[in-house]
């Protein structure tokens, strides 16, 4: 099969309906709101410095993305820690290297912002999702830990 070529670019308010698309495709379920509301914290309130990729082919169709966040703050900027909260590829272009390759850009991209740790959060029991970020380099935090209660 030839290899695609793939390129990584800075995530803009256009490319909401792309990102909506592939969410849609990976999940099976539509949620456009989610996306609104985290579009709107990104790209409208001023808070939050562009850190989410997306990953386009040769024809420029978006094929992944990645979000996090990276808040300034209310007293100035505190860029010591960063979240990603959702990756996610086509499944028609999985397993080619491009969750990879948009990690590698967002750690780069956030290390030259000065952020020093990289933190998410993953369900367990989703093996692709563990696999994908253990081969990223993510390993379970020795610091923190994610306390619940049923109620
Ligand atoms: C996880 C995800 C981002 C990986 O994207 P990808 O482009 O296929 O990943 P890569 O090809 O770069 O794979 C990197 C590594 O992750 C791991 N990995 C990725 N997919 C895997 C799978 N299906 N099974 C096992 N390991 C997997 C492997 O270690 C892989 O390295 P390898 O191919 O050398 O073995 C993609 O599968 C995805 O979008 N999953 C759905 C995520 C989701 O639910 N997001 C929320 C809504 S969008």
């Amino acid at each position: 099969m030839k290899k695609k070529i793939i390129k990584i670019r800075l995530m803009k308010n256009q490319d909401f309906d792309a990102v909506v698309r592939i969410d849609q495709k990976v999940l099976k379920v539509s949620r456009p709101e989610y996306y609104e509301q985290k579009f709107e914290r990104l790209f409208q309130s001023g808070e939050y410095l562009p850190t989410s990729l997306v990953a386009q082919d040769e024809n420029e169709t978006i094929v992944g993305f990645i979000m996090g966040e990276l808040y300034i703050g209310e007293y100035g900027i505190s860029r010591e820690g960063a979240a990603v909260d959702t990756v996610g590829v086509d499944p028609d272009y999985q397993r080619q290297g491009i969750g990879e390759k948009l990690m590698t850009e967002f750690v780069d991209h956030l290390k030259q912002l000065g952020v020093k740790k990289i933190n998410t959060l993953v369900d367990k029991s989703d093996k692709r999702m563990m696999l994908y970020f253990d081969s990223n380099k993510f390993t379970p935090s020795v610091a923190v830990i994610n306390l619940e209660r049923n109620i």
